[in-house]
């Protein structure tokens, strides 16, 4: 991911890693590094500065690695490897702490304080205004072994109608995606239900 301020030896370890490790459908390194790439974009719309932009990067890189000791409470454990390791890489003390605590504002219900917050939170599901949202949400589906079908497409729905942007960036480049995303939501729950009757 170009334009990034992780340390080096950070990036290539944490992606190497995550690669063999993060292996589900969607939690795994493409998302990281996807998320990690949307977290660039909206510092630089923001107009943070240096050092925020080393935390916000670092807190994407490592914000799902807990994923492999199981998904509860995996932000909490994403935290604590980021604590474990970020000391061999030179981050100090209070970068550390700040770290963790953009990781944990993952937490549900998401309830950022500030901008860092908001900037990690809308990197973090940027897809759901873009084109690959489909996709996105289908590796969603899979790793979560939930059956296709209307549940599944009306808790699509629930996800993007209840969506807010926290940064005026994303919500500038994203909200028309959303709203065409969930236009074409509407459609297939529609369409359906249209066949769900013309069947039963
Ligand atoms: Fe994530």
């Amino acid at each position: 991911m170009e334009g990034h301020r992780i340390d080096r030896r950070l990036m290539k370890d944490a992606a190497d890693f995550q690669k063999r490790h993060l292996i589900f459908e969607y939690h795994n390194v493409s998302h990281v590094l996807d998320a990690l790439g949307s977290g660039v974009m909206y510092g630089r719309m923001e107009g943070i500065g240096e050092q925020e932009e080393k935390l916000l990067h670092t807190s994407l890189l490592l914000h799902e690695i807990g994923m492999i000791y199981g998904r509860e409470g995996h932000e909490e454990m994403s935290a604590c490897v980021a604590a474990f390791v970020l000391p061999h890489y030179c981050y100090s003390e209070s970068e550390i702490r700040e770290v963790c605590r953009v990781i944990r504002s993952s937490q549900d219900p998401a309830n950022p304080g500030d901008l860092l917050e908001k900037l990690f939170l809308d990197a973090d599901i940027d897809n759901l205004g873009r084109p690959d949202f489909w996709i996105r949400a289908e590796s969603v589906r899979k790793e979560e072994h939930a059956k296709q079908g209307l549940d599944w497409l009306l808790h699509l729905k629930g996800l993007l109608s209840n969506h807010k942007y926290y940064t005026g960036s994303a919500g500038r480049l994203r909200s028309a995606g959303l709203k065409k995303n969930l236009h074409a939501l509407d459609d297939v729950i529609e369409e359906y239900q249209r066949l769900y009757v013309f069947y039963s």
